[in-house]
C-alpha cells in the first residue's frame, strides 16, 4: 500500500487510490482500479494529465525548462557528448566506458548498409515524394527483410533490430534525398563518424571525394542529440502503443514516423522556416504577431509554444547558439535568422505570449541551421525522425522489458446515438 492516498467522492461513496511517487516530478494517482471499483472512466483527451507508463529514460520539468536523459542535462550532453554516446546512454542507462563506446560505434557502423533489394524500393516512389512518405514506407518494409530479428520476446533480437534501426536510418534518409534530386545513392563509408557518414551520403557524389566540415559535423551531431528523445511525446507514445500489441519494431518505428510527420510535432521546423520566409522582413513581424493572437485566424507562430515547456525549451537555447557556429563555419549569413531573432524578442515581450507562457521551441531555430547546411525543408522532419529513432527504440525496449506491460487500449466518452433498429433503405 502506497503511503499517500487520493480520495474520490463519487456516487455517494468514497474511494481511495494509491499515489505513486516517481524519482522526481509530480505525484501520480494510480487509477488502474478506478473502473473496476467505481464503474467510471476518466476523460483526458490529449493525455494532458495522464501518465501512460513508467519510464526511467528522460525527465522533463516544463516549468523549469529542464530536460534530462538518464539524469544528465541536455545542455551538458549537447556540449560534451556525441550522438552515439547519447544513444548508448539512452539504450543502456549509463554513459559507456571508452571500450564500450568503441564497440557500440563499431556495431552501429557494421549495420549501416541496406539490403540490396531494399535499395530498389526507392524506384517505386515518385521523384517528388516527400522524404517522410519514403521513410514511412522503407522503414516499415525493413520488417520484410530482417526476419532474423523480429522475435520481440528475445532480448538479443530486440538488440539487433534496435542497432539496425539506428544504423540504417541515416542511409534511408540520405537515399530519400538523393532519389528526390536524381543523384546516385551513396553507399556508407564506415571510416567516418555516424554523422559524418550521413553528411557524405547526403551531399557527396561518387565522382569526387567528399570532405566533412568538422564544425558542420559537430552542429549536425548536436542537432541529433537535441532530438534524440523527449519523454512520452506523440510519436513516442505512438511507437509504444503500436508496440504494445506485439508488433515488430520496424512496423512500430514506421508508425512513429507517420505521427512525427504532422506540423504540430516534427513538421514544425519546416513550418517555422516557411513562416519566417513568408514574414520576410522584420517590419512585417507585428502583422504576424497580431494574426497569431487573433482567435478567428488559424495562424499560429510555428516554433512557438510547447505542451510541456512553459518557461523555456532548453533545446532552443543550444539551437540558437549553434546557428551562429554554423554561419561562422560556412561563412554565411541569412536574413531569416535576423527575422527570427526579432520575432522572438517581440513575441517574448508581448502580453499574449507572456500570459500563455509561449516560448520558442527546439524547432524555431533548427530549420535555419539545416537550411544553411544545405538541406531542403522537406528533409527537416526526416532528420528529426533519424535522431528520434534512438528514443523510440529505447522507449520501445523499455516497454517490452516491463513485466507490467499490457496492450494499450484507451476508453471513450460515447456521444453517438444509443441502440436503435436498422431501417431498410426503401423505408427511410
Ligand atoms: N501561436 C499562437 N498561439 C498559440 C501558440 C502559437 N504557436 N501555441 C499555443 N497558442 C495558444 C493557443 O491558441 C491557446 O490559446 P487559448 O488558451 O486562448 O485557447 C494556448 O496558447 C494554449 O495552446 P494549446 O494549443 O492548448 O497548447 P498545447 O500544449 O496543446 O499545444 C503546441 C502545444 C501544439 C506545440 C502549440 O503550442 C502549437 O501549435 N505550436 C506551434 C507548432 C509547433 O511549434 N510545434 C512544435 C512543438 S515541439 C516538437 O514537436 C518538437
Amino acid at each position: 500500500m502506497a503511503d499517500k492516498q487520493a480520495k474520490l467522492d463519487f456516487g455517494g461513496n468514497t474511494f481511495d487510490f494509491p499515489v505513486l511517487e516517481g524519482a522526481t516530478g509530480p505525484d501520480v494517482i494510480d487509477i488502474r482500479k478506478l473502473y473496476g471499483q467505481t464503474g467510471a472512466f476518466t476523460f483526458d483527451p490529449g493525455y494532458k494529465s495522464t501518465a501512460s507508463c513508467e519510464s526511467a529514460l528522460t525527465y522533463i520539468d516544463g516549468n523549469e525548462g529542464v530536460l534530462l536523459h538518464r539524469g544528465y542535462p541536455i545542455g551538458q550532453l549537447a556540449e560534451h557528448s556525441s550522438f552515439m554516446e547519447t544513444a548508448y546512454l539512452l539504450l543502456n542507462g549509463e554513459l559507456p566506458q571508452a571500450d564500450e563506446l568503441t564497440d557500440f560505434n563499431d556495431t552501429i557502423t557494421r549495420h549501416t548498409m541496406l539490403h540490396d533489394q531494399l535499395n530498389k524500393f526507392y524506384y517505386g516512389f515518385r521523384r517528388d515524394a516527400h522524404p517522410m512518405a519514403i521513410m514511412c514506407g522503407v522503414v516499415g518494409a525493413l520488417s520484410a527483410f530482417y526476419h532474423d530479428s523480429t522475435d520481440i520476446s528475445d532480448p538479443e533480437h530486440r538488440k539487433i533490430s534496435s542497432h539496425r534501426l539506428i544504423a540504417k536510418m541515416p542511409t534511408i534518409a540520405a537515399m530519400a534525398y538523393k532519389y528526390s534530386i536524381g543523384q546516385p545513392f551513396m553507399q556508407p563509408d564506415n571510416s567516418l563518424s555516424y554523422t559524418g557518414n550521413f553528411l557524405r551520403m547526403t551531399f557527396g557524389v561518387p565522382a569526387e571525394p567528399y570532405e566533412v566540415i568538422p564544425a558542420v559535423e559537430r552542429a549536425m551531431d548536436r542537432i541529433f542529440i537535441l532530438h534524440a528523445d523527449h519523454e512520452q511525446n506523440a510519436s513516442t507514445s505512438t511507437v509504444r502503443l503500436a508496440g504494445s500489441s506485439g508488433a515488430n519494431p520496424f512496423a512500430c518505428m514506421a508508425a512513429g514516423i507517420a505521427c512525427l510527420w504532422g506540423p504540430a510535432h516534427g513538421g514544425a521546423n519546416e513550418a517555422a522556416l516557411n513562416m519566417l520566409k513568408e514574414i520576410g522582413t522584420p517590419d512585417r513581424i507585428p502583422h504576424y504577431i497580431e494574426r497569431a493572437k487573433d482567435k478567428n485566424d488559424p495562424f499560429r507562430l510555428m516554433g512557438f509554444g510547447h505542451r510541456v515547456y512553459k518557461n523555456h525549451d532548453p533545446r532552443a537555447t543550444v539551437m540558437q547558439k549553434t546557428v551562429r557556429e554554423v554561419f561562422e563555419a560556412l561563412n554565411v549569413t541569412d536574413p531569416v535568422f535576423e527575422t527570427a531573432l526579432q520575432l522572438e524578442e517581440m513575441a517574448l515581450n508581448d502580453d499574449y505570449f507572456k500570459e500563455k507562457k509561449l516560448f520558442p521551441n527546439v524547432d524555431f531555430y533548427s530549420g535555419i541551421i539545416l537550411s544553411a547546411i544545405g538541406f531542403p525543408t522537406t528533409m527537416f522532419t526526416a532528420l528529426f525522425a533519424l535522431a528520434r529513432t534512438v528514443g523510440w527504440v529505447a522507449q520501445w525496449n523499455e516497454m517490452i522489458s516491463d513485466p507490467a506491460q499490457v496492450i494499450g487500449r484507451p476508453r471513450q466518452l460515447y456521444t453517438g446515438p444509443t441502440s436503435r433498429d436498422y431501417v431498410p433503405v426503401n423505408k427511410r
